[in-house]
Order: structure tokens, then C-alpha cells, then sequence
């Protein structure tokens, strides 16, 4: 059933007044349940604090009195505690939280005075790791075993493996974005999202709009598709954004999340479960990506990198294919075409001199490309060695980046940079000298972080054209859309 997993925003302000305020932003940014976190408050007064915050209360609550020893705020005794909760519980919260260290002393307090109309949710907390299948089992048992209404396990996933234990004892996992997303197809009961950066209960917690705008986890049930960016690290990247808000435009039952990944091999062996439908593979991973497909396309075996993996529905069979080359080639392309009087019915590469700066996953996608519309292909590298290599393999020639100073055979010769210079933080660098930047017609920079990185500034100013990293960005998750879905890439343009 869609919208299962109730979403839960966590109330972590230091007054009751402000955590009211929040309470009704939560409510009408579409949360299902808050949790009223009492160990948060200063000068916390039960009698006086909680029949003020349950009144106000217009979703239902859930009621913790974190201790110290559990990773919240409380200091003092159990029995203080123990009283507050049970006060909350008959003013008409709708769930407590209780710590598995002391639930049994406290269903005991409370046997006889407990009201039927309040679920008791036993959680246990482990800071550390996640424990073993067997250790999640038995742990699930001990917390049923005292009475709970329903089972909170929250572990810390030092690895994306660690998830999958999550997953196969269906529970609440505490940590770990892709967890807390796909609660909903896990049937997983409640999934906590802050209201706002910074208004976290714990490290990992979505927004409440990332989960319910980005993610649509309101749409998420045991049949949705799961797609992810694996890289590392995948934080900034756009690609889910991209990805889910055209799911969503073309009612594509599937979520697109980001997948941290240390060790691509173990991930793609432990992740092979027909759930997990799809992978665009960004940096450090290309190579093993094209390792791990049992079918390569032959252009993405030709590059040597592989940044789109799918699992072939009818033998589950990893396929790898790379975007990346024609992302970039069409984005000049259309760009020539822009600044040329006719169309030509050849590509406006043809016969162009396109010069290559970078060897790397990139750098062989362009020049590859390139090669492949007719144009003549130079390579610049830093490591001149891989400068050759690539020149080698795609028919080319290498120069080195002392040469490509005065390198200037004829007029409307392309520049691709497929290198990191000039990329977020380092914003003030440029790979080549503006002196040298004058032999070209027109520039394309791989990055796209800034928007406008210093070469293309510096191209533009000069009266040359240019094509930023988005655009290649944009097209290469045309083509994954594409083999992700079988529809059209062209419901992934214009979408950033
Ligand atoms: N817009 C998009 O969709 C898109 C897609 C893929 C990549 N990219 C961007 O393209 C860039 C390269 O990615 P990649 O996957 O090709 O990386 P990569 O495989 O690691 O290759 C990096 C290349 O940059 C060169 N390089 C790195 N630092 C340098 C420096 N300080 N001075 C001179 N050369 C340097 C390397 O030269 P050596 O051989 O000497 O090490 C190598 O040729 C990144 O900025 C990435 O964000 C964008």
C-alpha cells in the first residue's frame, strides 16, 4: 500500500514555544507524526510543558525522554522519566519511545495504569556498527519479548552492506539515507525526516521535502524500482533530482538515490537482489563497473569505463554501457550547429581539429567521440604517457601541455578540458593560458561545478563559443534514462 511508512519530524527546540512553531511547519509541510523530544528541552516542567505541548499537538505525537547513556539529552533519574512518559501517555500521546535497556522496569511501572490508546515503541540504539543478521534477529525477539507495540532498531552503517541487514529484518533503521527512503518498501512502520537543516535528531535524517519532493516516498511500495548514482563520494551530486523528478514525470514506478560506495565489488555482489534495477557509476568506479557487466557495450568496452549499469529483466545479467561520450559530443554539436550559417548533413565535427586536455574516464568518452564523428583528435595530458596511449588507441595525436602553448595548426579548432582544473574549490585555476586559448573557435569544459568555471570565462570574453558541463551532465542522463526506463530521454531535459 502506497504511503505505509508514516513519516515522523523530529522536534529538537530548547523551548516549548518554538517547538509548537515547528510542530504546525511540520504539520503543513506534510508530515504524518512528530516526535516531541522532551530531553531537548530546558527547564523542562511535565505537568506544566506537556499538557501545553499535547494540547497544541495537531498531528499525532510521539513522546521520548532521551538519556544521556542512549545518545539523547536527560540527565537525571528513570523515575522522573518514567512519570513524565506515563503523564504523556494519559494526556493522549499516541506513541512513547522507551529504551530496550529499561523497558521491562517500565512496562512494569506502568502495569495497570497503561492506556490502551497509547503504542509503546521499544528502540534500541547502536552507535557503532550494525550487528550481525542473527545479533538483529535475536535483538527484534528481546524487544517483542517486553511488549512493544512496535520494534525501533537504529544501527550505524559503517558500509552500504550494513544496509541490507537492515532491510532483511524489515525494522525502522535509524541511520543511513537510503534506509530511511526506502522504509515504505521494506515495511518499515516510521521514518524520521527533519523539518529543516539543521533540526536533526540524528546524523543522516533527510528533510522533510527531500523525502516527500525528492524522493516521493509517498509513492514507494514493495514493487518500486530502486536506480542509485554509486560513487564516492555521490553527496553533491544532481543526478537524484534529475533521475526522480523524471520518474515522476512520466509515472515510472521507481526512486533514484544516492549510493556511497567504498568497494564496488562487494556492493554489486550484495546488492544483486532484482530490486535494485539500475546504477549510474561515477568516480572511482567506472572501471570496475565495466569489470563487474557480464555484457559490455562495445563503445563503453572501446572507452575502457562504464557509467551506466543495468540488470537485464529477463536473466538478471549486468549490461554496462557509457553516456558520457555522446552527452558531451551532441552538447558540442548542437553548439557548432548554433554558431554555423547551415546545417551540414555530416556532423559539424568532421574534419575539425578537437583538442583532447585529460586522458582520464572523461577525456577517453571525448575523444572517442570525437573520432567517431570525423573529427581529427589531439590529446594533452598531463601524464604524457596516457596522453599517447589514448592518442593510440583512437587513431589521434599527443601532444604535451608545454606544446599545446604554441599549438595553432589552423583556424576553429575545439577545446574539450575533460581535467578536474578549475572544479569546486578550486575555482581560480584554468588548464591553459589565455594566450593559447585564442587558437579556438569554441571551448567545452567537463565541469560543471561552478557553472561557469574560469575557461569558459575566460572563452567568452574572448568572443569564443562555449558549453559548460551541465549540458554534457543533462544528456548523458538523457541516455540512462533511456536504458533505465525505455522512454525517451527527452523527459530529463530542462529539468535543471
Ligand atoms: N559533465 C559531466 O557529465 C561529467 C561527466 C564525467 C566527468 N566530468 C568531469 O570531468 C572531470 C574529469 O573526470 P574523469 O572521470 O575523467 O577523471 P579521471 O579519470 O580521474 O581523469 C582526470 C584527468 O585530469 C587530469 N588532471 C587531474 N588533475 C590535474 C592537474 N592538477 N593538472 C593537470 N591535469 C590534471 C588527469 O591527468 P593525469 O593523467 O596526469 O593524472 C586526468 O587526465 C571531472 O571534473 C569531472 O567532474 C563531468
Amino acid at each position: 500500500m502506497a504511503g505505509a511508512t508514516l513519516v515522523c519530524v523530529p522536534l529538537v527546540a530548547k523551548s516549548v514555544e518554538q517547538m509548537v512553531s515547528d510542530m504546525a511547519t511540520a504539520k503543513a509541510r506534510g508530515a504524518d507524526v512528530v516526535e516531541i523530544r522532551l530531553d531537548h528541552l530546558t527547564n523542562f516542567e511535565p505537568s506544566r510543558d506537556l499538557v501545553f505541548l499535547l494540547r497544541e499537538c495537531h498531528l499525532p505525537s510521539l513522546v521520548t525522554y532521551r538519556p544521556r547513556w542512549e545518545g539523547g539529552e536527560y540527565e537525571g533519574d528513570d523515575d522522573k522519566r518514567f512519570d513524565a512518559l506515563l503523564l504523556a501517555m494519559e494526556l493522549g500521546a499516541d506513541f512513547v519511545d522507551i529504551e530496550l535497556k529499561v523497558a521491562q522496569e517500565f512496562v512494569n511501572f506502568l502495569s495497570g495504569k497503561r492506556p490502551a490508546s497509547t503504542k509503546l515503541i521499544v528502540s534500541s540504539h547502536n552507535y557503532q556498527s550494525t550487528p550481525s543478521s542473527e545479533d538483529l534477529s535475536d535483538l527484534v525477539a528481546r524487544i517483542q519479548a517486553v511488549g512493544a507495540d512496535i520494534v525501533k532498531i537504529a544501527t550505524t552503517a559503517v558500509d552500504i552492506i550494513d544496509v541490507l541487514r537492515m532491510f532483511k529484518v524489515m525494522v525502522h533503521c535509524q541511520r543511513g539515507l537510503i534506509s530511511r527512503i526506502l522504509c515504505p518498501k521494506f515495511g518499515g512502520y516510521l521514518t524520521f525526516a527533519m523539518l529543516s537543516t539543521g533540526k536533526e535528531s540524528a546524523p543522516g535524517q533527510p528533510t522533510l521535502s527531500d523525502l516527500l519532493d525528492v524522493y516521493n516516498i509517498r509513492q514507494i511500495t514493495a514493487d518500486t524500482k530502486v536506480f542509485g548514482i554509486v560513487g564516492k563520494p555521490v553527496r553533491h551530486s544532481k543526478s537524484p533530482i534529475l533521475h526522480n523528478t523524471a520518474f515522476r514525470s512520466v509515472g515510472f514506478d521507481a526512486v533514484y538515490l544516492p549510493l556511497l560506495v567504498d568497494d564496488f565489488y562487494s556492493f554489486i555482489n550484495a546488492y544483486s537482489s532484482p530490486d535494485f534495477t539500475g546504477f549510474s557509476i561515477t568516480m572511482p568506479h567506472k572501471e570496475a563497473a565495466l569489470a563487474c557487466s557480464d555484457e559490455v557495450d562495445p563503445i563503453a568496452k572501446f572507452i575502457g569505463a562504464v557509467n551506466t549499469l543495468v540488470k537485464r529483466p529477463s536473466d538478471g545479467k549486468l549490461i554496462g554501457y557509457n553516456t558520457d561520450y555522446t552527452g558531451a559530443i551532441s552538447a558540442i554539436e548542437d553548439a557548432l550547429q548554433g554558431v554555423q550559417a547551415k546545417v551540414p548533413a555530416s556532423s559539424p565535427l568532421a574534419n575539425k581539429i578537437v583538442v583532447v586536455l585529460g586522458a582520464g574516464g572523461a577525456g577517453k568518452a571525448l575523444a572517442y567521440g570525437a573520432k567517431e564523428k570525423g573529427a581529427r583528435v589531439v590529446i594533452a595530458n598531463r601524464t604524457y604517457e596516457r596522453a599517447r596511449e589514448l592518442a593510440n588507441l583512437v587513431g589521434g595525436e599527443a601532444i604535451s601541455l608545454t606544446d599545446l602553448e604554441n599549438f595553432h595548426p589552423e583556424e576553429g579548432m575545439i577545446l574539450a578540458n575533460t581535467t578536474s582544473i578549475g572544479m569546486d574549490p578550486n575555482i581560480h585555476e584554468t588548464p591553459i593560458s589565455n594566450h593559447a586559448l585564442k587558437s579556438y573557435s569554441l571551448v567545452f569544459d567537463a565541469i560543471y561545478d561552478p557553472l561557469v568555471t574560469r575557461l569558459l570565462r575566460e572563452a567568452d570574453e574572448l568572443g569564443l563559443a562555449t558549453v559548460n558541463g551541465m549540458e554534457m551532465f543533462v544528456r548523458q542522463a538523457m541516455g540512462q534514462f533511456k536504458f533505465f526506463t525505455g522512454l525517451p530521454g527527452k523527459f530529463v531535459a530542462g529539468l535543471i
